[in-house]
């Protein structure tokens, strides 16, 4: 059996997400086509979405894959709410010792949430990413995402659909 390689799978879905979003300025065209890339190459994805800030510390769900997910996060609580908060990127080995980990399917064991940007360094998202394993995610799983959600936040020409 072949084994996994993480960075291979990540570079190939960098390069995938870079060509099918070409042009592209709809974030939420954005946000279906990064899930759907990233959670082909990366068997491990259980759950993967975007919370979208909506009111000024409040999270609603977004365009996601996977289970249902919670619809409204407030900022005060679960990973995602402190990524937000602290506008920086959550790794959570083992969701059971994160107090406050909201858990919107109980198969969920590690995750990891960054933070999304503007071009004006706003927060507008937060992506998350949820596994069935413990210790899914480590610094790759971070930096790649980081350069994705970078390379597809933080132009000029993002427009909504609303
Ligand atoms: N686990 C997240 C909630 C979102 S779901 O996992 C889809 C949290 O604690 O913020």
């Amino acid at each position: 059996m072949k084994t996994f390689n993480k960075t291979l799978a990540y570079k190939k879905a960098q390069k995938d997400i870079h060509h099918s979003l070409l042009g592209e300025t709809q974030v939420i065209t954005k946000m279906a086509t990064i899930n759907c890339i990233l959670k082909q190459y990366l068997p491990y994805y259980f759950w993967v979405g975007f919370y979208i800030v909506y009111k000024p510390k409040e999270l609603i769900v977004g365009p996601y894959q996977g289970t249902h997910g919670c619809l409204r996060i407030p900022f005060s609580k679960g990973v995602c709410g402190a990524a937000a908060r602290e506008q920086k990127t959550q790794l959570v080995p083992d969701v059971h010792q994160f107090s406050g980990h909201i858990a919107c399917d109980s198969q969920t064991n590690s995750e990891i949430v960054l933070p999304v940007f503007n071009n004006k360094e706003k927060l507008i998202a937060v992506f998350d990413v949820d596994s069935t394993e413990k210790n899914s995610f480590c610094e790759i799983d971070q930096q790649f995402l980081e350069a994705i959600l970078y390379e597809q936040f933080s132009s000029d020409l993002l427009e909504w659909t609303w």
